[in-house]
Formats: C-alpha cells, structure tokens, sequence
C-alpha cells in the first residue's frame, strides 16, 4: 500500500515570474499536470499535493483531475517542512509514502514502477531515485558507502569544493517507509545555508537508504529556470514528433515544428516547415499543414491545405483551403470545400459550403450561406462604436470588390453587390445592390 505526496508549494524563484514555477507549460501541458498525471496512473491509495504560494491557483490549474487531497504549507519553509505538513492527514498511514517534486515533468511511469518495486523488494526505510549528470549543478549530491547504500544528501550550496566534485545527485524523488520517515521528520533543522528545513536531511537519520540510479538522466531533470524550462521543452518536442513521425505524420524540417502534447493528427498529414501548433488541435487525415502556420486549438477536418497561416480556436471541416496570409480568429466555423485566401481575417463566423473569400476582406459576427462569393476587399462593418452587429450573407450571393456591409444587415440569396457598394440596407433575394456615385468622364481633360 502506498500513497504519493507531491511537493509543489514553492514560488520557484529563480523563475523570475509571477506564475507559480509548477504553472508553466511544457508542450502544452503544466509541469504540475505531468506529475499528478503520472502519480495517479500508479492508482495510490491517496495522492496529496502541497500548495502554498498561490494555493488557489495551483488548486484551480488541476480541476479536471479527481482524487487529489490538497494540503496546505503556510509559510513555505523547505521540502522536509512541506512533508511535516502531512503528519495529521497520514496519522494512520501505514504504508509506503512516495513523494514526487512537482517540477520533475520528464520522469516516466516506467521508473517510478521499477523504484517502487525496488522498495518493496530490499525493505530499506527509503528508496531514491540518483542520477549521474556530466554537469550536476543545483542539485544535491547523494554520498554512498561502500555497500552503494546513501549516507547523506548535502545540497549543492552546502557543498564543499571536493563535494561538489559528486556528480551523483538526488532527483527529488523518493519511496519512504512512512512510519520510519515519521519518527525522524521532527528531528530536522534548518541548519543550513537556505535556512530551510530539508527533506534531504531525513536520508542520513533513517536506518537503511537506498537508492537506484535513472537509466536515462534526461527523466529527472528538475526545473528551475528558464534553461532548464527551455532544455525540457526541446526533449519532449524531439519525442513528440518522434511519436507522430512513428504514426506516419511527415515532417519536412522536423526541429522547426513544435505541437502540444494535446494535438492529434490523421493519416498522410504533412507538416512543412516553422509549424506550430498549441492547445488541444485536431487535424485530419491528408491535411497540409504550414510552411509558416500557427494553429491554436482547433480542429481541421480532411483533406485541408493551410499555408503561411493564423488558426485560433476555430473549427474547419473537408477539404478547405487557407492561405497564404489568412488570420482565422476565434469561433471561425467553415464547412466543406471552402477557400480562405490572401490576406483575409475572420472572426466569430460561419462559413457555409463551397463559399469563397479569396483576397483582402475582413468578415467578421457573420453568417455565410453556401456558396457565397466574396469579393476583393469586402469589408463587414461590424463594429458601430458601441456594440458588434451581425451580418447574414445568403447562398449563391456575389459580393463586388470593394463592397461594404455595414451591419447589422442582412443580404438574401443570390444577391450581387455592385463592385464600391457601401450597403446599409437589407438586400431580398436575387437583387442587383450597387451604390455608388455616377461616373464622370471629362474628355482631353489633360493639358498635354
Ligand atoms: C530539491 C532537493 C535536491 C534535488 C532537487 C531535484 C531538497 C532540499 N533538495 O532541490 O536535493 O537535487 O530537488 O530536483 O529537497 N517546495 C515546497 N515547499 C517548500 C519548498 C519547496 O513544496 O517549502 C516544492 C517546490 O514547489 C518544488 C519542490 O518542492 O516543486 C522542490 O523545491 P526546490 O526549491 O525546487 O528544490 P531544489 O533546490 O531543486
Ligand atoms: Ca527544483
């Protein structure tokens, strides 16, 4: 029986941002969704996580996860005093008691399977997981005895200049018998150079400490700056592409792309160059994505090209084609076989089938019935000042280039809008809309 504590009640300072250090995203997920994913795909008996510096925030980050018991650390004083904070909650625990570092995002469930059976196995009083890193700084370093058993923990700033030369360090993740780290938590001090009470200084006052060594160093790596922030971001990006290029997607320059761990792709989907996408996408099988886009939760039917483009929040059924140039904003709705074309930006609209916009036109608060055409340069006037009006354009209607729509307004079916028109009456059905001043010719006008 075991349950996981997870320690995420840190400001993370040496982030230098106001967001709470476990709040940043690495491929578009949190560090701290990573680990209380990864701890509750182990099914624990309880799984608590420690929050302090802004509580309400981190609490609020994992509201689609069930089965976490918060715990709260006022004020935060180190790791051995956040897991102080769990002696009421475990008072009578008997078990095993895991506790993860809420910015270790990369560790697999692979490993904590094999360190909690590890555990299990050699019966010590605590199990941690070391790793040997070329470059080893920031961490704390773990001393062994000749029996490869853990004597001590000192961290990197309590080091001396021959400790430092250890590069077995501590990731932060450990397996301990709860009774036994439960007579020695009210034993630690802050006697040391962040004078702060460290969960490190249990290892040396338990009876038997173990630890096993990480296969791959690239699992544990701890997140503290915008380096190591950055370092992780490229190790998942390289492992997604890696996954979805295993899947069939193509990637033309693959280290150019970065997607979000929350994207899903079809079958025979190429992905060209400086592509990105964020957020939860979904796209189809046989689309074309990029070079140059950017898709922010969206999701793109099949057979969709997009190229040089903007996506944001938008929903794109079959075979459409967007580009070069075009800006889809948010709750841009576009059906089958539709053409967005150069310099074009939509928002809160729905397109129907067939329809065309191809040059220079802002359509945006409309509706568009099915193969409307638009023309160069048409304009929605949506905004009067005050408020955003609707604009309702009907099937088979041609707008000419140039044409205004102010809105609200309403243009039946198969309308034309004379090219210059400014419209600001509703337009019935199968009418000519023009309005425009009459052309005035001067003959030999011109001097020369
Ligand atoms: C810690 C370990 C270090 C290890 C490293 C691995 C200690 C004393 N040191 O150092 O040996 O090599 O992790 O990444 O444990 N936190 C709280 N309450 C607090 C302080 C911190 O919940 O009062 C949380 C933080 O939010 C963070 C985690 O504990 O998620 C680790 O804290 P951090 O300050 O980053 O420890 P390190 O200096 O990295
Ligand atoms: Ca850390």
């Amino acid at each position: 029986m075991f349950a996981i504590a997870i320690l995420a009640a840190g400001k993370g300072t040496r982030m230098k941002s106001s967001l709470p250090k476990v709040l940043h995203k690495i491929a578009g997920k949190t560090l701290l969704e990573r680990v209380v994913g990864n701890a509750l795909s182990l099914k624990p008996k309880k799984c608590l996580l420690i929050t302090g510096h802004q509580a309400q925030a981190i609490k609020s980050s994992l509201k689609d996860f069930n089965n976490i018991d918060f715990v709260h650390q006022e004020p935060q004083q180190g790791t051995g005093h956040a897991i102080q904070q769990l002696m009421p909650e475990l008072k009578e625990f008997k078990g095993d008691l895991l506790v993860l570092n809420g910015d270790v995002p990369l560790l697999g469930k692979k490993t904590l399977t094999k360190l909690l059976s590890k555990h299990k196995e050699s019966q010590a009083s605590v199990t941690l997981l070391s790793a040997n890193l070329k470059n080893p700084k920031g961490y704390g370093r773990v001393f062994l005895n000749s029996n490869n058993l853990v004597t001590q923990i000192i961290e990197d700033k309590d080091c001396s200049e021959i400790q430092l030369k250890n590069t077995l360090i501590n990731a932060g993740v450990y397996c301990f018998n709860w009774s036994e780290l439960k007579n020695v938590l009210s034993r630690l001090t802050p006697n040391n150079s962040q004078q702060e009470i460290y969960l490190t200084d249990a290892i040396e006052k338990l009876p038997l400490a173990n630890h096993i060594q990480v296969d791959d160093s690239k699992e544990i790596i701890g997140i503290n700056n915008k380096m190591q922030l950055a370092e992780c971001e490229t190790i998942l990006q390289k492992r997604l592409r890696a996954y979805w290029m295993e899947a069939g997607v193509t990637f033309i320059d693959p280290s150019s792309c970065t997607i979000s761990e929350k994207c899903t792709f079809g079958s025979e989907v190429t992905i060209e160059p400086q592509t990105h996408l964020r957020g939860e996408c979904k796209i189809g099988d046989n689309c074309t994505l990029g070079p140059d886009t950017l898709i922010i939760d969206s999701v793109l039917g099949d057979n969709v090209n997009v190229i040089k483009s903007v996506i944001d929040n938008s929903d794109i059924k079959d075979s459409v084609k967007i580009g070069p140039f075009a800006h889809l904003r948010p709750r841009t709705e576009i059906s089958n076989d539709c053409r967005i074309g150069n310099f074009v930006e939509t928002k809160n609209t729905q397109i129907g089938r067939g329809t065309k916009i191809n040059h220079l036109s802002y359509i945006g608060d409309s509706i568009l019935g099915n193969e409307v055409n638009i023309g160069a340069g048409t304009i929605t006037a949506n905004f009067d000042g005050f408020k955003k009006n609707k604009t309702v354009i009907g099937d088979m209607t041609k707008t000419g280039a140039n044409s205004v729509l102010v809105a609200p307004i309403t243009i039946e079916a198969n309308v034309t809008i004379g090219a210059g028109s400014t419209i600001t009456k509703d337009v019935s059905k199968n009418s000519l809309a023009i309005e425009r001043s009459k052309q005035l010719i001067k003959q030999n006008w011109s001097k020369s």
